[in-house]
């Protein structure tokens, strides 16, 4: 699918990446002799390729994977309303009408979502209660609402305050491939509710990532917060690798202190005004996971 290239920006090795209108990113490296594209390395040679368009793979992808997973939801409904409806000993006429109805009334939106996140880097993660989906460019809007709340951004030392406009697209847009940051949705509606990651540490041998997490101001307090870090947790571990987990808060946020103690980390100190953030010096606590044997 053809998509326009909307903007650039350089990724955390140094290449430049095209981002397209659909949100999706290519590559656009000048590494000669085998790509060569000088035009990339000035400001006027990028501006002059804004609005033409480029061969969108994932967005192909994206389309068959979403047709796929509506095809297998509507499928599994429509048997199942099926099956029940000849239980209660219906005629193949009347079972089909279940079925019929089974299949108007099918949620699809879990089932697209999940199909969405595939296409995105890594896959999503579910857990009891939350979809965790890779974090896109096209959740700018929602961060920028959902941490722009000072309440949260006073709690989070990597949280700016005021959030200005173009903050949240330039956070997105600087994650690299060592950054695992997800978007915490609810699986029935798709709303994020917050976000969550893990940051691998560069080089760092043996592997190990930094976990951080927040929460809309309206989600906290429900358990979300436990269940991300535990879900990050074996993510961490079983999908990625990792030796270790290392997670910090700030001494006054005994809320984040709980949610470490609850998936399993070791406090191991407390250093006093380690940093300062919106206009404050703050004391931070230090945990870490290491991986179960
Ligand atoms: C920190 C945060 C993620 C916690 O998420 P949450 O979903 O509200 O937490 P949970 O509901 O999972 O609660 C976890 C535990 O902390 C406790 N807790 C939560 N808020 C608390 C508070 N203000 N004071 C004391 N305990 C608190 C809960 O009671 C629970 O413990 P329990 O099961 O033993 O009762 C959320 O409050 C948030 O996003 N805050 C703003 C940003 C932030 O602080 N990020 C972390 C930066 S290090």
């Amino acid at each position: 699918m053809k998509q326009k290239i909307s903007g650039f920006h350089l990724d955390g090795e140094g290449h430049w990446v095209a981002e397209l209108e659909c949100g999706h990113r290519q590559h656009m490296r000048h590494e000669p002799p085998w790509m060569a594209r000088p035009w990339v390395l000035t400001e006027e040679g990028r501006r002059s390729r804004l609005g033409i368009e480029l061969d969108c793979k994932r967005c192909d992808e994206a389309g068959l994977a979403v047709a796929e997973a509506v095809r297998k939801a509507l499928v599994s409904a429509a048997l199942e309303a099926y099956e029940d409806a000849g239980l209660s000993g219906l005629c193949a006429e009347g079972r089909w009408e279940f079925a019929m109805d089974a299949i108007r009334a099918a949620r699809l939106t879990p089932s697209i979502q999940r199909a969405l996140s595939h296409g995105h880097k890594g896959a999503a993660i579910e857990s009891a209660r939350l979809i965790l989906r890779p974090l896109q460019l096209e959740d700018a809007r929602a961060v920028q609402r959902l941490a722009g709340d000072r309440e949260v951004a006073e709690n989070a030392a990597g949280i700016p305050y005021p959030f200005e406009d173009g903050m949240a697209e330039a956070w997105i847009s600087s994650l690299d491939a060592r950054s695992h940051v997800f978007a915490l949705c609810l699986p029935d509606s798709g709303e994020m509710i917050g976000a969550a990651g893990l940051v691998e540490a560069a080089e760092e041998r043996p592997r190990t990532a930094e976990l951080s997490y927040w929460l809309g101001r309206a989600y906290w307090g429900q358990g979300f917060g436990t269940e991300a870090a535990q879900a990050l947790v074996r993510y961490g571990f079983e999908t990625l690798g990792l030796e270790s987990i290392h997670a910090n808060c700030f001494s006054r946020n005994p809320g984040s202190r709980r949610v470490l103690e609850k998936a399993g980390f070791r406090h191991i100190g407390r250093e006093e005004k380690a940093l300062h953030h919106l206009g404050r010096d703050e004391d931070l606590e230090r945990f870490i996971l290491t991986r179960p044997s």
